[in-house]
């Protein structure tokens, strides 16, 4: 008999740690992660398992991918989510990701530049005349509104984008909550936030369902360009056709506009208050950009070449991973870390916890981009992982790297980024890793 992983300190009778990870999720998995590389936490009554070591969790993202489904964290999202490349598993998933791949290939990425910029150009240049700008719902509608116009050829309205902005934040973190928490417990209980959650699902399915109709609409009138939609629908392939009826289609839909809205305004906000607090890096970062001209050389391969730009990027992706704990389950009895884990066994994960590992990163807590730039083999790859890893990874990885670069690069061309004095940006982990408020003081770059 194998023991079972050592069991996280401070469980109550009845309610394990849930109280705990409620409270402060981010200083739970961070002091958790001490008690060992594989620890056993409670949920309520039932043992899940803990991730804090970065060689472990690439081991359940990679080579042994087949020996976990998604698990609870997942299953929750289904009632928004449906079958949607995300949460599809076996079959359904390879087929989908294999038919969506292209279109997220750095070739078809530099496609989606001109919308990116245009979008960016046109957030930065309202800002003229403001002192202060609170950042994260401008980068919200941003992002909302590229993704939707990138992939589905879809304009969206400033009403919809902020039913996004406001009904989204409630699903994911209604998401995340039920995902520490024993099944269905929540459901049972008929408390407002539980009703909130299930209308925001039915708002944003309802508008998910009407964009769909138009663009499938505009589609048929004027044979638009070649999208996202355009790989789901024109097919002569049976199995493709099969697999995407009128309600996967919805289902992607909204799998792209969640995947897409509540990640990127997220790093956004974060690379910005981290320039915004090291000013010495922000003007040297400055440097690098002033004089890109995004119309005459914005393509991915440029924009990727702007060696303080990526670094930047990357280390805020370290401190701040927009998704920063997720989760699989074991199918069968599975070796993990020395351990036997039961079938249907839950394994959590904090990328935030792991991307601060001590024994990896030297002064793990601190804002040091060029420590990507001085020694880049230094750090093992799997200690990086914002994006995932394996079959699973995030498909909008390069997607999102380029549209976080070119609104970092236009702000930088255009405005010096300052915090107000004494300001404090705490992390809140409900759903994606976002800064509570972020007002950020602008001032007018004066051209060389
Ligand atoms: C900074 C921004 C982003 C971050 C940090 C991020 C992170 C992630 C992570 C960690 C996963 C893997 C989940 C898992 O292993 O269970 C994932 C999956 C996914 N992401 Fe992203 N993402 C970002 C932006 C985007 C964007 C912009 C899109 C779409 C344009 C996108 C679409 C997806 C999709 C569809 C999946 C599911 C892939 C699959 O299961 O095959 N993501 N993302």
């Amino acid at each position: 008999m194998v023991a079972k992983p050592p069991l996280v300190p401070h469980a109550k009778p009845l309610i394990g740690h849930i109280l705990n990870i409620w409270q402060d999720p981010l200083k739970f998995f961070s002091s958790a992660a001490r008690t060992a590389p594989l620890s056993r936490i409670k949920i309520g009554w039932k043992d899940a398992c803990l991730i804090s070591n970065h060689e472990l969790l690439y081991q359940i993202l990679v080579p042994d991918a087949k020996k976990y489904d998604k698990g609870i964290q997942y299953e929750r999202a289904r009632a928004m989510l449906g079958n949607g490349v995300l949460l599809a598993e076996g079959d359904l998933h390879f087929r989908q990701r294999r038919l969506m791949q292209p279109m997220f290939n750095k070739p078809s990425v530099n496609d989606y530049i001109d919308a990116m910029h245009t979008y960016s150009t046109a957030m930065v240049e309202s800002w003229a005349g403001r002192d202060v700008v609170e950042l994260y719902p401008e980068f919200y509608r941003l992002a909302t509104r590229v993704v939707i116009d990138t992939l589905f050829s879809t304009e969206m309205s400033d009403a919809d984008v902020e039913l996004v902005r406001e009904k989204m934040p409630i699903v994911i973190s209604g998401i995340e909550k039920r995902g520490a928490l024993p099944p269905r417990l929540f459901d049972i209980i008929p408390t407002s936030e539980n009703r909130a959650f299930h209308s925001a699902i039915a708002d944003l399915r309802a508008l998910g369902d009407r964009l769909v109709d138009d663009r499938l609409r505009a589609d048929r009138a004027s044979g638009a360009r070649a999208d996202l939609m355009n790989v789901l629908t024109d097919t002569d392939d049976e199995v493709t056709r099969k697999d995407n009826d009128r309600a996967q289609i919805l289902n992607e839909f909204l799998t792209f506009l969640t995947a897409g809205s509540e990640t990127t305004p997220s790093a956004m906000a974060w690379c910005c208050y981290l320039l915004a607090r090291h000013p010495e890096i922000q003007e040297e970062l400055r440097a690098e950009v002033t004089g890109f001209d995004m119309d005459a050389n914005g393509s991915v391969q440029a924009i990727f070449g702007l060696p303080l730009l990526q670094a930047v990027i990357k280390e805020s992706l370290r401190l701040y991973p927009p998704v920063w704990a997720l989760g699989r389950r074991t199918l069968g009895t599975t070796s993990l870390g020395g351990h036997e884990l039961p079938p249907g066994t839950q394994v959590f994960y904090s990328v935030y916890a792991i991307q601060r590992d001590e024994s990896v990163y030297e002064d793990p807590d601190e804002f040091k981009p060029r420590r990507w730039l001085d020694d880049p083999k230094k750090y093992p790859r799997t200690a990086f992982l914002p994006f995932g890893a394996g079959v699973r990874n995030c498909i909008g990885e390069h997607f999102a790297w380029i549209e976080i670069s070119i609104a970092v690069l236009n702000i930088l061309q255009r405005y010096q980024m300052a915090l107000q004095p004494g300001q404090q940006v705490p992390p809140a982990a409900m759903g994606a890793l976002v800064p509570g408020a972020l007002p950020i003081r602008l001032r007018a770059v004066v051209p060389r």
